[in-house]
C-alpha cells in the first residue's frame, strides 16, 4: 500500500479529507410502499421515500427556500402518494428525481441523497460538509 510516507512526504501538512459516513436508518420492514420517513443524521434534515418497491432519500430542503417540505412529521407525500408535496405552497415533486413540477420552484429538483437497502436495513449516506 502506498502511503505518504512511500514518497517520502511529510504528513504534517496533509489537510484530512472527512468521509463519507454511511447511517443505518430504519428497517426494511418498517418503511411500507407509499410511506416516508424523516430524519436528521449529524445535523441534516433528509427524508426517505418507498416507491415502486424502492427507497429514494432527499434532502428535506425545499430548493426556492430552503426550508422543510413537511408541517406534519413523516408527511412528504400528497395524498394519491404519486409525487413529494411542499405543505407551504402544495409544489409537487416526482418522486423518482425530486423534480419539481408544480409550484414555484417548477423545474428545480431537491437534493438527493445515496441510500441503500440491504439486510433489511436503510442506510444513507451523508457526504461531508
Ligand atoms: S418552500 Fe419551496 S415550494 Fe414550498
Amino acid at each position: 500500500m502506498l502511503t505518504a510516507k512511500s514518497f517520502n512526504l511529510s504528513t504534517k501538512c496533509m489537510t484530512p479529507i472527512p468521509t463519507q459516513t454511511t447511517t443505518p436508518l430504519i428497517k426494511s420492514s418498517k418503511l411500507k410502499e407509499g410511506q416516508s420517513k424523516g430524519f436528521i443524521v449529524g445535523g441534516t434534515n433528509l427524508f426517505i421515500v418507498r416507491h415502486q418497491g424502492k427507497v429514494v432519500a432527499y434532502l428535506n430542503s425545499c430548493p426556492h427556500r430552503k426550508i422543510p417540505l413537511q408541517c406534519l412529521p413523516n408527511q412528504f407525500l400528497d395524498f394519491d402518494k404519486q409525487f413529494i408535496r411542499c405543505s407551504n405552497h402544495a409544489a409537487l415533486f416526482t418522486i423518482e428525481h425530486g423534480l419539481c413540477i408544480s409550484g414555484p420552484c417548477n423545474h428545480q429538483s431537491l437534493t438527493r441523497v445515496k441510500v441503500e437497502e440491504y439486510d433489511d436495513q436503510i442506510y444513507c449516506t451523508i457526504p461531508p460538509a
